[in-house]
């Protein structure tokens, strides 16, 4: 029944247009497109590229096959971008003629206004093309597509342009507090590196990222004079530092976005301890987020082992040893091993180093 349902079904098109509105995340509306246009075509394998018309460059492959790296098909999104108009590779061989024409690569532009918005590949392998009639097919249908792309690339834009504001406030910070300059870069890249070894989602990393760069970003509204004191601080003063989450969460409530959503958790609690112990809101174990958990251990790190003005950073073997010595109570034990076995992988199990793509020894 589903596969004599015409390729231009309305119904087909707002579904997915609803997912990719709704959903915080094209990607998963677009696959859904994909499986679709795939089984009801009965080509291998379909590609659809979105392109960040503002920065000029594509964004993440969607595919019917997952790890898809083929240099026929990155050519024509390529071919696309440039000439603006439908590719279609013929089939080398003979039998491909059983069918009727066939191609061995299709690709097809979407443009909006003169903008170039992606791409939508279609490839055979295997002894099997992309039939003519269905590249005419999916030629007919690509206008009502415009729509999602549009939609999606607006997304991406719109996402940017958050991300920009974001680096803008980071920036500001670091202006401000000259003697934590660089700590923001480097509790971002040692958060990033935990979570993916996590095997966290693209979605994910890109939230952990966001709110590792903003997390002491409260800080704007803590006085200079406090910010800036190279000595140990008075209950009173420390008790003004102790806002900076509070406030930092107040300075990312305009930020609509769904992907800000773990941001302004990372924010709020990467300050709070396994225990409860710790601040603003004395939350324990698992009610603490964990992407903030992630990120108080990369935060607590990197404070430990950078360099300040007054004082040489703690050798990295120290630092782990009170990480290790507070896991439990301030820190989750397995994201501290985790870090430990990134930044020091040949004193770290081997099982770290075959993960992360470096090899293992052979016994
Ligand atoms: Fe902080």
């Amino acid at each position: 029944m589903a596969n004599t349902q015409a390729l231009n079904s309305r119904e087909l098109i707002d579904l997915i247009a609803e997912r990719i509105s709704r959903n915080s995340d094209w990607r998963d509306g677009f696959s859904e497109l994909l499986n679709h246009i795939s089984s009801r075509l009965a080509t291998p394998t379909c590609f659809i590229r979105l392109y960040h018309y503002i920065s000029n460059h594509y964004l993440d492959l969607v595919s019917t096959h997952s790890d898809e790296n083929n240099l026929v098909v990155d050519a024509v999104f390529r071919q696309l971008a440039e000439d603006r108009t439908p590719v279609a590779l013929p089939a080398e061989y003979a039998d491909y003629l059983v069918d009727g024409p066939q191609y061995s690569v299709v690709g097809i532009p979407f443009i909006k206004n003169d903008e170039y918005l992606g791409g939508l590949v279609l490839a055979g392998n295997n002894g099997a093309g992309v039939r003519a009639s269905h590249f005419h097919e999916l030629l007919a249908i690509s206008p009502y597509l415009i729509p999602l792309f549009e939609s999606a690339v607006l997304q991406e834009i719109l996402l940017s342009n958050y991300l920009e504001a974001v680096e803008t406030l980071a920036v500001a910070l670091e202006a401000k507090d000259f003697y934590t300059r660089g700590h923001s870069n480097m509790v971002t890249a040692y958060a990033v590196a935990i979570a993916r070894k996590m095997n966290l989602g693209p979605r994910m990393i890109q939230a952990v990222e966001v709110g590792a760069m903003m997390h002491d970003i409260g800080k704007i509204g803590v006085p200079d004079e406090i910010l800036k004191k190279p000595g140990g601080l008075t209950r009173e003063e420390f008790e003004i530092v102790m806002r900076h989450p509070v406030i930092g969460e107040e300075i990312l409530k305009p930020m609509k976005h769904p992907l800000f959503d773990i941001p302004r958790q990372i924010v709020r609690w990467h300050h709070e301890r396994l225990d409860g112990k710790g601040y603003p809101d004395g939350l324990q174990g698992d009610e603490i987020p964990f992407p903030a958990r992630i990120t108080f251990v990369a935060d607590a790190y990197d404070a430990m082992t950078s360099e300040r003005p007054y004082r040489a950073g703690m050798p990295m073997e120290l630092a782990f040893a009170e990480l290790r010595k507070n896991a439990g109570t301030q820190f989750e034990p397995e994201i501290v091993e985790i870090l430990y076995n990134l930044m020091m992988p040949t004193a770290g199990e081997i099982s770290a180093a075959g993960a992360s793509g470096k090899g293992e020894k052979k016994k």
